[in-house]
């Protein structure tokens, strides 16, 4: 790597700005690189000395980090922290109340949808609430335990939080699934992962438009019994909307059916329950939660991590991406059904006592200034969006913006699909006021946390460009050959050498216990999964696309056979998709690697996981495109199949007509 901007480059280059290095985590280009090195030939020293931030109530077993990526020396593993103890919801919150006296921190500043609904929450009011959550969970007929999954129905509202932390607490493993999604998707989600419990709400507010939850949620719950697979034997209901009544919501527009034994009011429930309950101790590599990236076809995949990984990955590269400050006040705007939700709402600020807003609502609604109104309402000093929003909000102009203060704001972040420098340089010149770095950061669901992305005060920026790897993350660029190429390059993106935390991810498989592992490049004779991706002179990583469904797995009985032929296959550039199974806590799941053996050496990534045929398109980011549509006024919104929940399109639609 080069100092960029040290010799002639087409692209504009914005050097960090001054005023945020002197207590910055990452100050320079100098320590980034330092860090780096540090990270990716030393990674066992590296995590070591990350993992000393956190509570671990036994040491590893064996050593901190073992792995093997050489196919040629038997089975592909990466095992961090072995048989270490700890629990993640002691990490965040006790940890932070007990140990580092920050009780009295505002956790979150909730935002509701309605502007005049609103509610701040301490760190220490958040361990009293999941400690009673965890209490109604474990007490429940057949209690939450170690490993039982519990499906998670919620919007963006404290609760959501607070149960995904009970459940932590529990080393019960949490399912959220967006709570825009349809039922459909919701009980497909509870069937994968034959899920004990559900949590949701009566209802929900997005804009104008009331959504009945409760009611998805119980049509979810039929056609599981439908497919004659029931497993859920509690259903917790949050009163968000509806008034208080017994076993029934009575308010003016919301009516809900009560199940008699399974529905169970969170109210009601929590009222009783005791505010103490001890932690489970975990090992390092049991799993925190599922996530399941939705299939463009098939089966949605449950993505899942694991506590011990997860925790160090999150918690460092919050603090140094958005290089977090005690004074900071932090908004990521993304629903927290999304990864980004889990790793920066809930998990990375929470592990750096971090305060940050937790928003109801769309950007449009009441107004669309909404966003800006925030900012100044809680002083956000970090701000985290999609570049969809930032698109949609630069359509209203400049006019919006004017009427509030911004100048609270240090650092502003994107995620979710390339920023074109368009919208780059609005969010950097109209939002932050040209005081403010753009930190565009690339990840994925399976990599848990930041993969390409600037440091504020350490790397300089080129709109358009998720600039230079995280620490631990070696990134490599690999031709349709599966050979590395080197210096300025175009190809497929992956990710190399060294193991990182963040890596850290299964796939939930319980349904396809014979999931098979098929060759790639021999059996296609083509292609690799990762995203498309250039690398420029200054060694700036450029996102160009995603290229989809290159890898194949399925089959049944050929699995064993095929896998030890490939074992013993050692020909030069062929690339392997290795499963193997991992049984923790009562729970069976694969983890999918993707090996690449070519001339140079052997290259193991997570990616392997995004080559399967049910290919995350998610119906997050069909909305972006539909959102830039309505926002645009486009009547034909082409093809909404795959979309998740079509109803979002008639409450954004009207919003639009409202505010235009
Ligand atoms: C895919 C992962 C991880 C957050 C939410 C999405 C695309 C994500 C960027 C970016 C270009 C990006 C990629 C990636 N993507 N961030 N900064 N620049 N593309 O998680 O649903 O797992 O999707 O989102 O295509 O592979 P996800």
């Amino acid at each position: 790597m080069v100092v960029p901007g040290s010799h002639h480059t087409e692209e504009q280059v914005f050097p960090p700005p001054l005023e945020l290095q002197n207590d910055a985590h990452v100050p320079d280009f100098q320590s980034y690189l330092q860090l780096y090195k540090k990270s990716v030939d030393e990674p066992e020293v590296f995590w070591k000395e990350v993992a000393q931030d956190f509570f671990w109530k036994s040491p590893p077993k064996g050593q901190f980090l073992q792995y093997n990526f050489d196919v040629t020396r038997g089975s592909i593993y990466v095992k961090f922290m072995e048989g270490a103890k700890t629990n993640m919801c002691y990490n965040v919150l006790d940890r932070n109340v007990k140990e580092k006296n920050l009780g009295e921190k505002v956790a979150y500043f909730w935002e509701g949808n309605s502007p005049d609904r609103q509610r701040s929450i301490t760190y220490r009011q958040l361990l009293k609430e999941v400690c009673r959550c965890a209490n109604v969970l474990k007490s429940m007929e057949t209690g939450v335990g170690k490993g039982d999954r519990v499906a998670v129905y919620l919007p963006m509202i404290p609760e959501l939080v607070c149960v995904m932390l009970a459940c932590a607490r529990l080393g019960a493993v949490h399912s959220v699934v967006f709570a825009g999604f349809s039922s459909e998707s919701l009980c497909e989600r509870i069937l994968d992962s034959q899920c004990l419990f559900l949590v949701t709400a009566d209802g929900v507010f997005r804009g104008e438009k009331l959504i009945n939850l409760k009611q998805i949620a119980d049509e979810a719950l039929e056609k599981c019994k439908e497919k004659g697979n029931f497993t859920i034997k509690t259903c917790i209901v949050v009163r968000h909307v509806g008034d208080k009544m017994k076993n029934g919501i009575v308010s003016n527009k919301l009516q809900t059916h009560w199940t008699a034994g399974v529905d169970v009011w969170w109210d009601e429930a929590m009222a009783s329950a005791g505010e103490e309950c001890e932690p489970e101790w975990v090992e390092a590599e049991d799993p925190l939660f599922i996530l399941y990236t939705s299939g463009s076809t098939g089966k949605p995949k449950g993505v899942l991590h694991s506590v011990a990984g997860y925790l160090l990955y999150t918690a460092l590269s919050f603090k140094c991406v958005f290089d977090h400050q005690p004074g900071d006040v932090y908004w990521c705007t993304a629903d927290i059904g999304w990864i980004t939700g889990h790793s920066y709402i809930t998990y990375g600020p929470l592990a750096n006592g971090a305060t940050s807003v937790l928003f109801e609502g769309i950007p449009v609604y009441p107004h669309v200034g909404r966003f800006w109104e925030i900012i100044e309402k809680y002083g956000v000093s970090k701000f985290y969006t999609a570049p969809t929003a930032i698109r949609l909000l630069m359509k209203y102009g400049q006019e919006p913006l004017k009427q509030f203060n911004l100048d609270s704001l240090k650092i502003l972040g994107t995620v979710g699909e390339p920023i074109n420098p368009e919208a780059w340089l609005w969010f950097y010149n109209v939002v932050g006021q040209q005081r403010c770095p753009v930190l565009d950061t690339f990840w994925q669901t399976e990599t848990g946390g930041h993969v390409l992305t600037p440091l504020p005060s350490a790397i300089p920026l080129k709109p358009g460009s998720a600039t230079l790897p995280f620490f631990g993350v070696q990134p490599a660029i690999l031709n349709e050959h599966g050979e590395e190429l080197e210096g300025e390059a175009e190809g497929y993106l992956v990710r190399a050498k060294t193991p990182y935390p963040g890596y850290q991810c299964f796939i939930f498989l319980i349904e396809q216990r014979n999931a098979a592992v098929l060759p790639t490049q021999s059996q296609h004779g083509k292609g690799l999964s990762g995203p498309g991706c250039r690398r420029d002179k200054d060694g700036y990583y450029w996102i160009t696309g995603r290229i989809d469904d290159m890898l194949n797995v399925s089959g049944k009985d050929s699995k064993n056979k095929l896998l030890d032929s490939l074992m013993n296959n050692q020909a030069q550039g062929s690339q392997l998709v290795v499963a193997h199974r991992t049984t923790h806590c009562s729970m069976d799941y694969t983890r999918l690697n993707l090996v690449i053996n070519t001339k140079k050496g052997i290259y193991c990534t997570g990616d392997a996981i995004d080559g399967l045929p049910v290919f995350p398109v998610t119906a997050g980011k069909i909305l972006r495109r539909v959102l830039r549509q309505i926002a645009r006024g486009e009547k034909d919104l082409g093809d909404l199949s795959t979309l998740a929940d079509p109803r979002v399109v008639e409450v954004l639609s009207s919003q639009r007509s409202e505010a235009a």
